[in-house]
């Protein structure tokens, strides 16, 4: 308690707090976007809080970032943050659950999954589960394929469409075919590992942990069995991730994954990409909802890039490169909106902060919040306004040439961890599924502006604020749009 009050001197300033234990875990918990500033404000960039007996020093800015993302692997690991909660649903021997060297040659492996030649395939296969989805899915028919205007839930049919497109592109039409039997229950079991429940008590004797673990055992055995056939027909080539793992999945070392981690990790890929990519559909939906007049310049945009009516002319991989306004609407959707506002590593060896002025000791936990530079005014022009067009670098470069790392007035924006602009990552955790995420959202709203026109729902005038209870930064359920088809 004493060092909880009385910090030692050369350590970060420690946030109050009335409770020991608990410390700051609610404020945090419910809003912590106001608890950063809140505590930015008080205590500056750097500052420790106690969540749930845990010691979590926050580093904020392009600095913090630069400092987290960027920080050795021997002072900061983000396996030692994760595991527990990641383990018993991804499963054994991939990601977290393995030495870091092995994850950063896992993440290779996929990678071959990732290609241009793998996105022009899955351009069309995310059309047709769009097509598919929309005029068969209860959610958002309501089962009346004649019908012209219509309610959807957001968040249950962004998650619903997101895991059908990513899982027949990224593991094929075997894995695809089960979502539609029982088996998509047991992805829905899995799921509810990811609470932040679950983050504080990874295992409890509760039914909910139990149906997790049962399901992650099923799928992974599902996924096996659709390995051992390939490799029994001979039938591996380069359709997806699990023909990705099969041919290229052995070490530097020579040890070869195996089948079930090859299982796991077609696992942990897919739900990487499922809520941050899902809760970004969403939200994107009701930005466009709440300014209809987007949705026509999207319009517009493909009609131009197909070259003609975009219901005769099937969207590719290749018209996508030419419509930068779909990018600007995702890059803007995950500027303002970015799925994940915390990131964590846990600290293994004492660290000073670059200026020298505080040492975090080990065992204590490291936070980086890249949402709170994407939404500071220093960095963004009039933050709070949904502007795709402010990533028009075009309209604000001196010599329009698009190159991303020049400064337009929205401050300087790289790939490097100290840019303000980071919402998947940085360094040697950086995400894989970028590009990945950009093709299946782009693809997928320039479809919904192909099929429809929509708004908020009648006497909503704004984007709801989002709700952080979850890991994800979601929009409240159900968060529906109200739609009419566009003729
Ligand atoms: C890592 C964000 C979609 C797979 C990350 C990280 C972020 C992120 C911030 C870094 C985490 C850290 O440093 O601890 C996002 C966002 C997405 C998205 C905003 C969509 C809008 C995807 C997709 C996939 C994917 C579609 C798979 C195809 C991964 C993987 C990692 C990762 C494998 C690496 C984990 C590690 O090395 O520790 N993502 N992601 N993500 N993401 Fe994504």
């Amino acid at each position: 308690l004493n060092q909880l009050l009385f910090p030692k001197k050369n350590e970060p300033p420690m946030v109050f707090h009335w409770f020991p234990i608990i410390g700051n875990a609610v404020t945090y918990g419910m809003e912590p976007y106001k608890f950063f500033d809140y505590c930015r404000e008080k205590y500056g960039d750097v500052f420790t809080f106690v969540m749930l007996g845990k010691k979590m020093v926050v580093y904020l800015g392009p600095s913090g970032n630069d400092f987290i993302f960027n920080a050795k692997h021997a002072d900061a690991c983000a396996e030692e943050a994760y595991k527990h909660l990641t383990t018993p649903v991804f499963g054994e021997g991939v990601i977290f659950d393995c030495p870091n060297e092995r994850l950063m040659e896992q993440k290779k492996f996929a990678k071959a999954a990732l290609t241009r030649e793998a996105f022009q395939r899955y351009v069309p296969i995310i059309t047709k589960e769009f097509n598919d989805y929309m005029l068969s899915s209860p959610t958002m028919l309501g089962g009346d394929k004649s019908k012209q205007t219509g309610v959807t839930p957001l968040m249950q049919a962004m998650p619903e469409l997101t895991i059908f497109t990513a899982s027949h592109c990224l593991q094929g039409e075997e894995v695809r075919s089960q979502f539609d039997t029982s088996f998509a229950q047991l992805y829905t079991d899995l799921d509810h590992g990811f609470t932040p429940l679950n983050f504080v008590f990874p295992h409890l004797p509760l039914p909910s942990y139990r149906k997790r673990d049962e399901a992650q055992r099923k799928i992974s055995r599902l996924y096996q069995d659709i390995i051992e056939k390939r490799r029994k027909n001979n039938d591996i080539q380069d359709r997806d991730l699990i023909d990705a793992l099969m041919k290229n999945g052995t070490y530097r070392d020579g040890v070869k994954m195996t089948d079930k981690e090859i299982a796991n990790l077609n696992i942990g890929i897919l739900m990487g990409g499922q809520h941050t990519s899902s809760s970004t559909l969403s939200w994107m939906f009701l930005h466009l909802g709440a300014q209809p007049e987007l949705q026509d310049k999207l319009y517009e945009e493909l009609c131009n890039a197909v070259g003609g009516d975009p219901n005769e002319i099937p969207l590719t991989y290749e018209h996508l490169a030419n419509m930068p306004l779909h990018a600007y609407t995702v890059r803007e959707t995950l500027r303002t909106h970015s799925p994940l506002h915390t990131i964590m590593r846990k600290v293994m060896r004492p660290m000073f902060t670059p200026d020298k002025k505080y040492v975090i000791p080990a065992g204590h936990y490291l936070l980086a919040a890249p949402g709170v530079p994407m939404r500071d005014s220093r960095y963004f022009a009039d933050p709070e306004k949904f502007d795709p067009y402010r990533w028009d670098v075009t309209k604000y470069s001196s010599d329009g040439s698009g190159d991303e790392k020049i400064d337009y007035g929205y401050g300087l924006v790289s790939k490097g961890a100290n840019s303000p602009y980071l919402p998947f990552g940085a360094g040697r955790h950086r995400c894989i599924g970028e590009q990945f995420a950009y093709v299946q959202i782009s693809t997928v709203i320039a479809n919904m502006v192909r099929c429809f026109k929509w708004t908020l729902p009648e006497g909503q005038f704004a984007v709801p604020e989002p709700d952080y209870s979850s890991m994800i930064a979601l929009p409240p359920p159900p968060a529906t749009i109200q739609w009419v088809r566009r003729m």
